[in-house]
């Protein structure tokens, strides 16, 4: 067994804060589960740009492609009139996301009882919530062309963006949905708006035939993405597998986030086509993105980022049981009463970023 390479983005805004008490609880798994890692922080982001002249340094962009997996902080948000509008798109997040094809990307969604009271919804919704959204990360309007902001005849400015899919897009991520289900419920809904857009059309056509030709076995129910916000809100209890377009993911995710009571809570991960080695390029990253606002004190949930690592273990380094047993420790901090500030019942005192980690470390040397 080789050592396998991680490369570590801590990034912007909270990014840094989170990513370390990640770091620290990965590096346990090092020390404590034998796990033959080597962890190498890159720069990236606005202080790469600060320091470097560029938001994704080259030696940044080769590690990503060299690592055996990627933990990655947050982007964006910070000093975004200081970096030339080219230079964020060039380095950004999407960029590094089609630059490695991650075109899965997947955000669960799991309600923990003691966080029932910092949700928005009422408890008896929360009862079971278990599902995924797999939101397709490459492609639809984030990337479609043309794109720009044009000034027209009249003086006025215009500015367009395109929604696009094609038949193998939409199949490669429909595949992914429905092999994921197949070892959950079985249950795969998909998102589009096909009562008003032509790609929504094509997206419901090729994932019912994909379904009718080889998944037989698969459920397979369509929502209008109006609807399904409001499904998320109204009774999240009801999805295994979620699965839609790029920026509809992205809308409905954080939608669903209240659910598990936090945007902060949530982890994910975003993987490429599997190769014929049997590998496939994975980033894990917690949904929440750099939060400027709270940038810097100390106070951010560090568990979205934690429960990535959760992620990693289970999809990037093949140790399921370490994953549920991370994923364990993090509810036992949770029912010890441990509380950033995002996720704080009024009336409870909220520990920091880092003493949130601790609680964590502490629950892994207990239940290990
Ligand atoms: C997300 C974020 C990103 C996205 C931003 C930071 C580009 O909101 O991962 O959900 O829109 O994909
Ligand atoms: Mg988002």
């Amino acid at each position: 067994m080789s050592t396998k390479k991680i490369a570590v983005l801590p990034g912007d805004g909270i990014g840094p804060e989170v990513t370390a008490e990640a770091r620290r609880v990965l590096e346990w798994f090092i020390a404590r589960r034998k796990l033959d890692l080597r962890l190498d922080e890159y720069a990236y982001g606005a202080d790469a740009y600060r320091r470097l002249g560029q938001v994704l340094p080259k030696a940044t962009e080769e590690a990503l492609h060299a690592a055996h997996a990627i933990l990655f902080g947050a982007m964006g948000g910070m000093d975004g009139d200081a970096i030339p509008r080219a230079a964020r798109v060039a380095g950004g997040l999407p960029h590094v996301r089609r630059s490695l094809e991650l075109f899965a990307n997947l955000r669960p969604i799991v309600t923990i009882p003691a966080l029932y009271e910092s949700s928005s919804l009422k408890n008896r919704l929360l009862q079971g919530v278990d599902f995924v959204i797999v939101r397709e990360l490459i492609g639809g309007i984030y990337f479609g062309q043309p794109r720009g902001i044009e000034i027209l005849p009249n003086g006025e400015r215009r500015g367009f963006n395109t929604q696009t899919y094609t038949t193998s897009e939409i199949r490669r991520i429909a595949r992914f949905a429905f092999e994921l289900a197949r070892t959950r419920r079985r249950q795969v809904c998909s998102v589009d708006k096909a009562n008003v857009m032509e790609a929504g059309v094509l997206w419901r056509e090729e994932v019912q035939a994909l379904r009718d030709a080889e998944f037989p076995d698969i459920e397979l129910r369509h929502l209008y993405v109006d609807n399904c916000a409001m499904q998320l809100v109204r009774a999240p209890a009801q999805f295994d597998v979620v699965v839609t377009d790029n920026i509809f993911g992205d809308i409905l995710s954080d939608c669903a986030a209240m659910a598990a009571g936090s945007l902060g809570m949530l982890p994910s991960a975003s993987l490429g086509p599997v190769d014929q080695a049997g590998r496939r390029a994975a980033l894990y990253e917690p949904v929440h993105g750099s939060a400027p606002d709270i940038a810097g004190r100390g106070i951010a949930d560090p568990l979205g980022a934690i429960l990535s690592v959760a992620m990693m273990l289970r999809l990037s380094l093949g140790r399921p049981d370490d994953a549920a047993l991370l994923e364990r420790a993090v509810a036992a901090a949770l029912e010890g009463g441990a509380r950033t500030a995002d996720i704080c019942e009024p009336g409870r005192a909220a520990v920091s970023c880092s003493e949130m980690g601790a609680a964590v470390l502490r629950e892994l040397d207990r239940l290990s």
